[in-house]
């Protein structure tokens, strides 16, 4: 089937079958490799993107059901080749190591700051509970976040 939906502002179409997800669209039909497939159980983050607004895992979305949606992925979130703030607060403060998780991480923690400007460390830590890190320990991830607030 064809679908049609758009990804980071731009209308995009492609040819999907019945049970495709969301992220195998976007990163083999779509060509946005951004979104991480690490479990594909909606159990790591890695694959998070924002669906009309909302935190989903695309690997538990049906590309059929973005059909006529609003798709948001990492590769969207630098504004005119200058890095999101929560990007660039991730490598000034050392949050990447393998980078696997880092996308997920990224989207989530851009997604806290856009509904809560100055969230407190529990609300922190609770936007990232669903996103996975098998190499920082995640204390550099939270000094990531908190610097973004910061900036
Ligand atoms: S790949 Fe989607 S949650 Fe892990
Ligand atoms: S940096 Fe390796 S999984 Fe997070």
């Amino acid at each position: 089937m064809r679908i049609g939906l758009t990804v980071n502002g731009e209308r995009r179409e492609c040819d999907v079958w019945g049970g495709e997800s969301l992220l195998f669209a976007l990163r083999e039909r779509l060509g946005l490799p951004g979104s991480k497939n690490a479990c594909e159980q909606g159990e790591c983050g890695s694959c998070s993107v924002l669906l009309d607004g909302v935190l989903v895992c695309a690997c538990l979305v049906l590309a059929a059901q973005a059909d006529g949606h609003e798709v948001a992925t990492v590769e969207g979130l630098a504004d005119d080749g200058r890095l999101h703030r929560v990007q660039e607060a991730f490598a000034d403060e050392g949050a990447v190591q393998c980078g696997f998780c880092t996308p997920g991480l990224v989207v989530a923690a851009a997604a806290l700051l856009d509904q809560t400007p100055e969230p407190t460390d529990d609300e922190i830590r609770e936007a990232l509970s669903g996103n996975l890190c098998r190499c920082t320990g995640y204390q550099k991830i939270f000094d990531a976040v908190r610097a973004a607030v910061a900036t």
